[in-house]
């Protein structure tokens, strides 16, 4: 029996996404309005599809109207941002997603700007990523990833994480900006650490609360864990498994989970951890903006 209290986040999104579908009955029933989500999906990539195909479902368990543009690898950049624009000024649609990675020839800058910040439930425009480092969370739409993660900190800790010592491992736009700008809301000791960080063993160590979203399977080790800390594995990284068969793969984070499981306080396991938030935090930004806009 590992040390850690296992979080489980699959447990938690479920209980989010009932709260977000009960909410969303009550508002069909007071405006006769359901929020709408609008995923955009640009090329044949596998993961994309599994991914666009579970927000739809998940959209569509919490009651809301939920429309899916599948667009060929060629489309042009100029008909993603028509389609971007269509959707923009249709009134039964609040939240936009365009699923990343796009191909190569669409400017993916381009495309995110173009949409409305009010129905950008990524929280990828500059606007909402302004307001958040802003401090002004409340109203932004936040990145689901980052958002996610910090309600499991606040299932496991409490509400209050105010003077932890916070290290966020990875420093890309769609997690570790964000999630560090909410740690340091919560007031929290925030550090960013990453690739050319020297001595990051010892940094992680610093740490009350790490973060892990590097995209690196298993970098972070038992011993970098400070005894009792809670760990947060962003991480979600195929790697061949011969064990399961031939061409089998298994899924892993970015922490050595049976080593970190250890010495941890709490630690979210891959999968069932961080995953399933994401899409419930889709849900809680498209009823959110849904709301505003229908204000
Ligand atoms: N691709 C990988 N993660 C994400 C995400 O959070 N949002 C979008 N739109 N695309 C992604």
């Amino acid at each position: 029996m590992p040390k850690a209290q296992i979080i489980d986040g699959k447990a938690i999104a479920e209980s989010v996404r009932q709260e977000i579908t009960n909410r969303a009955a009550k508002l069909l029933e007071t405006s006769g309005k359901r929020p709408g989500l609008a995923v955009v999906l640009v090329g044949e990539d596998p993961a994309s599809q599994v991914y666009v195909r579970n927000k739809d479902k998940a959209a569509e368990a919490c009651g809301f109207h939920s429309v899916k543009h599948t667009l060929a690898a060629d489309t042009s950049e100029d008909a993603v941002l028509a389609l971007v624009d269509q959707l923009n000024n249709d009134p039964d649609i609040h939240g936009i997603l365009v699923q990343l990675p796009l191909p190569g020839h669409i400017d993916e800058s381009k495309v995110l700007r173009l949409i409305r910040p009010e129905k950008d439930v990524d929280g990828f425009h500059p606007v909402n990523v302004g307001l958040l480092t802003a401090g002004e969370r409340d109203s932004a739409l936040v990145p689901c990833t980052p958002a996610g993660s910090l309600v499991l900190l606040k299932r496991t800790l409490g509400d209050t994480l105010s003077g932890l010592n916070a290290v966020v491992v990875g420093r890309s736009n769609i997690v570790g900006k964000p999630m560090a700008s909410l740690l340091l809301q919560e007031s929290c000791t925030v550090t960013i650490a990453h690739s050319r960080t020297r001595d990051l063993p010892d940094v992680v160590r610093s740490a009350d609360i790490v973060v892990a979203a590097v995209g690196r399977p298993e970098m972070i080790k038992g011993d970098w864990i400070k005894p009792g800390a809670t760990v947060i594995d962003v991480g979600i990284n195929r790697i061949p498994a011969p064990d399961l068969g031939e061409g089998k793969a298994r899924l892993v984070g970015d922490v050595n989970f049976a080593e970190a499981a250890e010495v941890a306080g709490a630690i979210t396991p891959v999968p069932g951890g961080v995953g399933p938030m994401t899409i419930a935090m889709l849900m809680v930004n498209t009823l959110t903006a849904a709301r505003r806009l229908l204000d």
